[in-house]
């Protein structure tokens, strides 16, 4: 069944609190609820109907009296009381068995220890209730079970009893002051320690924070730790807004659908982002947990004080969460550049991952219009492009009018449940202007094209930029009208300056070099004044929208706006465009059967960015990093991935032909000595090295392998030591197939083996490193289908674990093309098995792999035989949950 957007009518009863009750044990849990309701004057319906799935009712009590069973009906998803009074105490008991429970959604066991996922709708899976965002209600929370297996009882709020029981059990209870809707209730019971500190918050008030792990895991949380102190004085600084509550708590586990959930006060996390230390974790691992961290902290305001009506306001929270978690790492990051770094890694990932979800058949408008499975929608266009939405409110606004319309929006909706508009409206209003048409980028799906030509006037020194702007059809949405397009422009001299702009159109210019120009109509012309000399345009600065900019660049303007532009951002774009334009023609040339070339030109450019030590490392490592092979995928009508992948690796051992010694020296020059430290400098100096690394071994010598694997055995930290065998298991001189070279391809292979062996069994106890290891050996360009079955095998793999499953799994099937593609569907076949097995076990991972194939019919009609066959094969295997049908219907 599809939900729509424009069926939603108010609950039909409120409930003011609920008082619940756990017995806890793995196989029968019992949980008593009682909720005081109140009728809903505003609802035509009669009846109260709450949800519930996989349930035992064991009673149910109406203020006080047993319920007559004709005075209800229960059905696979429902409970529905037939007449009931205006106010209603009501008493329900159920029965649940959280061992079974491999959803992990509701509550379940991991590791031995309880945990709850509630979000979207994993409250119904524990008791019968109306389990919708706009039903927010108080919670007091005990909690029983057995002391010695588990002695730490978590809830949300405040702890406020705890004591012994008979029979070796023990209790705890808890009381959330706060209302809120049953998506953010959890609980946590079993052996865990915690890292605690106490800060005082900006009031003067004391606040205890907690980060709570296994016994073995007490070394890995002090990067959580300081990244949850620097989220709480961030969001004082920056927003004015203050931890509301005694006591914060962060809870890690191995088991886990997501990234993390923002449960009041008992955050719960997927280890991943949590658990850190030099010998185990990434630069990127550092970074992810930081901005996750943030990310479900900043939710306690934007998402829990103020959270969503229904679910198709999902972006509410997530997009404006999305943006603030952004803000955030930009600030910690500091630099001008760092920060530049971070929306090109932002923008880079919209690009990966939104923009073909939003040409696809999953497309969907940032508040989607119908679901079949809400948890489907927990997307990249949702979460990703919902934040760029955010971040257009600031850049029209500017940052002091966009802090005065969040002012407003707490102001008038704290403690309650919103949709999208009502905070478009606070935007709008506090700061006096006019957002309607704004809400095209709630309702329009798809990425705009915005063409952009330009004419200069010599005589009169004037000069026009001119936009056309549309969107392609997508799913379910054939014509598009203009969208409100903010766009950031500056103008460059022929020194490489940026002109100060004079621009008809715009009345108050606040920055005299870059401008943002209001594209609102399908055709728009902005006339610039008193323009010396014929200028290269700066367009789209700093990623101001989500769109897609054509415009006719010649080689010798990008070149300049790469060397020159002030704008970091751009500099960077210019490069990739530089690049994109390259390697469509490559691929092209490829299927043709002409032979491949590369011009000096390119390699020059790249060759000034790589050895101009004035910029940081880390904006050198993104400048040298090519699009992916999604990315070209997205500009072709037809992809061929094995073409794809043969430009693409020609590009990269052309680069390294030329570039040997520089790329070299770049190596050696960006060594980190010393102590490990995640910090910006350090972080972008390894990256520009493993980069550099990884280059080298594209030139089959003896030599540059040598050096990855002096880098793995000499390795202080993660990211040199997976740096360097990433870098191995990639070299050319692998693959080599002339006799010539193959005493130094045998020596190369045992070396790499070695290291595989090596590192597993230094690591075999670290489950983070493992699935390191797995998503390493899923994507290496060696892997086949018959290698993958091997892995599959592997004594450590498991697909009850969506970390593991994943680390394989989603490494060969988004990540390894040109294996995953294999021209006779081995692939295919492979993940369709792997679909309709994890179904079984969880849906929700299952329907994240559905997704691989989303964009069939774009292969080529070999591969879509194939694919087709493959897809066929999932929708008419047994039990197949709405989940995965929903993505398998729509391509
Ligand atoms: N609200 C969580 C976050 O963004 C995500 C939880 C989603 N879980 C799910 N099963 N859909 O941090
Ligand atoms: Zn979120």
């Amino acid at each position: 069944i599809t939900i729509f957007r424009k069926d939603y009518t108010p609950p039909s009863f409120w409930v003011d609190t609920v008082e619940m009750g756990f017995d806890l044990d793995p196989k029968a849990t019992h949980v008593t609820t009682r909720t005081t309701l109140r009728r809903n004057t505003d609802s035509k319906e009669k009846e109260l109907v709450l949800f519930g799935e996989g349930l035992k009712l064991v009673q149910i009590r109406m203020n006080g009296q047993k319920l007559a069973r004709t005075a209800y009906q229960i059905d696979k998803h429902s409970l529905r009381i037939f007449n009931p009074p205006d106010n209603i105490t009501l008493d329900i008991e159920t029965q649940i068995n959280p061992i079974k429970n491999t959803s992990l959604n509701g509550l379940y066991v991991s590791n031995g220890n309880f945990f709850t996922q509630c979000e979207a709708e994993g409250f119904r899976k524990i008791t019968y209730f109306q389990d919708r965002p706009d039903v927010m209600a108080k919670y007091t929370v005990m909690l029983r079970a057995d002391k010695k297996k588990y002695p730490v009882l978590l809830s949300n709020g405040n702890l406020i009893e705890e004591g012994k029981l008979s029979g070796g059990r023990h209790y705890a209870k808890w009381e959330d002051p706060f209302k809120k809707p049953s998506y953010l209730f959890a609980l946590v019971a079993g052996k865990l320690v915690c890292q605690e500190e106490k800060i005082k918050l900006k009031s003067g008030r004391k606040a205890l924070l907690q980060v709570w792990v296994e016994k073995g895991n007490l070394d890995k949380t002090q990067h959580a730790m300081d990244s949850l102190q620097n989220s709480i004085f961030w969001d004082e600084q920056r927003f004015g807004l203050e931890l509301d509550l005694d006591r914060f708590m962060i809870v890690a586990v191995s088991d886990f659908n997501m990234g993390a959930m923002e449960n009041k006060g008992l955050n719960i996390f997927n280890t991943k982002y949590v658990l850190a230390n030099a010998k185990v974790a990434t630069d990127a691992d550092y970074a992810g947990i930081e901005s996750v961290v943030g990310h479900e902290y900043f939710h306690n305001w934007t998402g829990n004080r103020v959270t969503c009506r229904d679910w198709f306001q999902l972006s509410l929270k997530e997009g404006l969460t999305v943006f603030r978690d952004q803000e955030f790492s930009a600030d910690m990051i500091g630099t001008n550049s760092g920060r530049a770094v971070n929306r090109i890694a932002d923008v880079r990932m919209l690009r990966q991952a939104q923009f073909p979800e939003d040409a696809g058949p999953m497309s969907h408008p940032v508040r989607p219009e119908s679901y079949v499975e809400i948890n489907n929608f927990y997307s990249v266009t949702v979460y990703e492009k919902g934040a760029e939405v955010v971040r257009m409110y600031y850049t029209l606004l500017g940052h002091e009018g966009f802090r005065k319309g969040m002012d407003l929006y707490f102001k008038r909706h704290d403690e309650q449940a919103v949709t999208c508009d009502d905070f478009r409206a606070a935007m709008a209003d506090a700061n006096g202007r006019d957002l309607t048409q704004f809400e095209r980028w709630y309702s329009q799906a798809g990425t705009p094209r915005l063409k952009v030509s330009t004419t200069y006037d010599a005589a009169k020194k004037t000069y026009e930029i001119s936009f056309t702007q549309s969107c392609p059809a997508t799913a379910g949405q054939s014509k598009k009208l203009p969208f409100h397009i903010p766009v950031a422009v500056g103008l460059l001299n022929a020194a490489g300056q940026d002109m100060s702009l004079k621009c008809q159109e715009q009345a108050n210019p606040t920055d005299s070099t870059t401008l943002v120009l209001e594209v609102t109509k399908a055709k728009q012309v902005f006339h610039f004044t008193n323009v010396k000399e014929r200028p290269t345009p700066s367009i789209l600065r700093n990623f101001s929208a989500p769109v897609e900019v054509e415009i006719n660049y010649s080689d010798e303007d990008l070149a300049h706006l790469l060397a020159h532009d002030s704008d970091a951002f751009n500099r960077w774009e210019a490069g990739q465009r530089l690049a994109m334009r390259r390697l469509l023609k490559l691929t092209a040339a490829v299927q043709a059967g002409k032979p491949l070339e590369l011009d000096t030109m390119f390699i020059d450019a790249l060759s000034k960015t790589l050895n101009d030590t004035t910029l940081d490392a880390a904006f050198r490592e993104q400048v040298l990093t090519l699009p992916s092979a999604t990315n070209i995928a997205e500009q072709l009508k037809v992809i061929d991935p094995h073409a794809i992948q043969t430009a693409r690796h020609f590009m990269r051992s052309e680069i390294t032909r030329h570039l040997k010694d520089d790329l070299l020296t770049a190596y050696e020059s960006n060594l980190t000595n010393g102590k490990y430290s995640p910090d910006a400098e350090s972080t972008g100096k390894r990256a520009l090295k493993n980069l550099a690394l990884s280059y080298l071994q594209e030139w089959p010598q003896d030599s540059t392998f040598d050096l990855a694997h002096i880098q793995y055995k000499n390795a202080k930290n993660m990211t040199d030591r997976i740096g360097a065998l990433s870098s191995m298991i990639n070299a050319a001189i692998l693959s080599q197939k002339d006799s010539a070279s193959k005493s130094a391809r045998k020596a190369a292979q045992l070396a790499l083996d070695g290291a595989l062996k090596d590192f597993y069994n230094a690591f075999k106890n670290e489950a983070l490193v493992i699935d390191k290891w797995f998503t390493l050996q899923g994507s290496a360009a060696s892997t086949d289908v018959k290698k993958m079955r091997q892995l599959l095998k592997h004594p450590a793999f498991t697909l009850t674990n969506p970390n593991r499953a994943r680390s394989l799994i989603f490494a060969f099937c988004n990540a390894n093309p040109a294996q995953f593609h294999a021209a006779d569907g081995s692939g295919y076949a492979l993940w369709a098995d792997l679909v309709i097995q994890l179904n079984a076990i969880n849906p929700q991972v299952a329907a994240r792999l559905a997704r691989s194939l989303d964009r069939w019919k774009k292969y080529t009609p070999a591969l879509q035989e194939h694919m087709k066959t493959a897809l066929e094969k999932v929708a008419s295997a047994k039990n197949i949950s709405k989940d995965v049908l929903e993505i398998i219907n729509k391509a």
